[in-house]
């Protein structure tokens, strides 16, 4: 069947009409006329997984990176970075009943302070969009910068010299599976972690990446195609360090970091600005990155984060920049009295605020909510629910993501004055 596409799905997709249904189709952009060869079913959404551009939209760019179409990784580089932003202008603000802006990333290539990359059987690089087996074979990453060719070039070298098996997921055999790199944007400071299966790295191995800050080995036994591991060893420093402004943040492999370290400063500018009061509540604190850099700026900080190595790493971050913020293990529902806090910083998972949270702050009634959120569906969905007690004062869309359907999301929360 041909058509032209109408319009993108909030994931990103070109939505083609076939009548009453719906086909989504990957990589195109509104205006462009295509042909659907082939389609596939997932969970009950029709995608095409092969179709021929007919005759492209005038609102298509040319994508800088050479894989664009092929790899799962970026879905939007071919839409212009102006366009992108307006069309998830209009998608938070459709999520949020009202006009929301959206803050363009500072830099829409090398922005990327980490990226996955999967050792297999089928290529070095990313997974092929659609596939969970297949890979994308790759020289250079653009989206993490220069970096990646470098270190992707010096792992090929050590994989040839020493004739090293790549893993097969479909059969759960060979050796190397992974090789995360990570960079402190504001510091120059790289991290390399290579994932293997169980078995015997050659000792030579870090001699390969003698620019690297921290070399790591970790090792993954189980069939999950995941990109961590237990750690084996290590060369070099400890952790890496990245700069968010005039606060300093620990890397460590098994540690989360807001990916986008150049937008990562605006969104934790902006959280501090609409903080009310002095005793703040952190709550998903994750490694303290709000925690932290709000302690720096005098405020009565106490993180609480349901991942104890978080946690750990939380209390150094304070402990490097000289605040005195607590950090505890715990959950989100369990949190005994929320009004004895001026402000709640929430950033939960995509999932949400758990109901239980949601009944504690109406019955508790801090004052100031911030809630900062990657998914604008369910932030809608909690702002609702809130909406009885608190009205949204504030709104403001950051795009941490270029080039993928994301948009992260601030929103300060104010208790109706009984
Ligand atoms: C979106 S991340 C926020 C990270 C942090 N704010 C940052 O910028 O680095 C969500 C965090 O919530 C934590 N988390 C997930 N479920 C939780 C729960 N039930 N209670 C407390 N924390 C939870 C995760 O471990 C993760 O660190």
């Amino acid at each position: 069947m041909r058509g032209v596409i109408e319009r993108l799905s909030d994931e990103g997709l070109g939505i083609l009409k076939a009548g009453r249904k719906e086909i989504l189709v990957p990589h195109t952009a509104p205006g462009d006329e295509v042909e659907i060869l082939k389609t596939r079913r997932k969970k009950r959404k029709v995608i095409a997984s092969e179709f021929k551009l007919i005759r492209p939209s005038n609102l298509r760019t040319e994508p800088l990176c050479p894989y664009f179409g092929l790899c799962g990784g970026c879905l939007l580089q071919h839409i212009p970075y102006e366009e992108q932003v307006r069309w998830k202008t209009e998608k938070l603000s459709r999520h949020l009943n009202q006009n929301v802006e959206v803050l363009p990333s500072p830099k829409i290539f090398g922005h990327r302070n980490r990226i996955d990359v999967v050792i297999s059987t089928s290529g070095i690089g990313f997974r092929r969009y659609g596939t969970w087996w297949d890979a994308v074979d790759i020289a250079t990453c653009p989206v993490f910068g220069e970096t990646s060719s470098r270190v992707l070039k010096s792992l090929r070298e050590f994989m040839e010299d020493f004739n090293l098996s790549r893993y097969d997921i479909r059969k759960n055999e060979g050796f190397l599976r992974y090789i995360v790199i990570r960079e402190g944007k504001f510091t120059g400071e790289l991290m390399v972690n290579l994932v293997t299966k169980e078995g015997k790295l050659p000792e030579e191995f870090p001699d390969y990446f003698p620019y690297a800050t921290s070399v790591y080995w970790s090792v993954n036994k189980t069939e999950s195609d995941v990109s961590y591991g237990d750690i084996e060893r290590f060369w070099g420093q400890e952790f890496i360090r990245e700069k968010l402004g005039d606060v300093v943040y620990l890397i460590h492999p098994n540690s989360f970091f807001q990916t986008n370290s150049y937008q990562a400063v605006n969104l934790v500018r902006k959280v501090s600005e609409l903080v009310d009061g002095e005793r703040v509540l952190d709550l998903y604190s994750g490694v303290g990155t709000f925690g932290v850099y709000l302690a720096k700026r005098g405020f009565k900080v106490e993180g609480v984060e349901i991942n104890p190595f978080a946690v750990e790493m939380a209390k150094k971050n304070a402990r490097l920049n000289n605040v005195e913020a607590t950090f505890k293990v715990g959950r989100d529902r369990d949190i005994r009295n929320l009004s004895n806090y001026d402000t709640v910083i929430v950033d939960p998972p995509r999932a949400g605020l758990h109901p239980k949270l949601i009944q504690k702050i109406l019955k508790d009634g801090p004052k100031t909510i911030v809630y900062v959120s990657c998914n604008p569906k369910t932030l809608a969905r909690d702002v609702e629910k809130l909406a009885k007690d608190y009205r949204l004062e504030f709104a403001l869309g950051l795009d941490m993501f270029p080039h993928t359907p994301h948009v992260e999301a601030i929103t300060l929360l104010k208790r109706f004055e009984i």
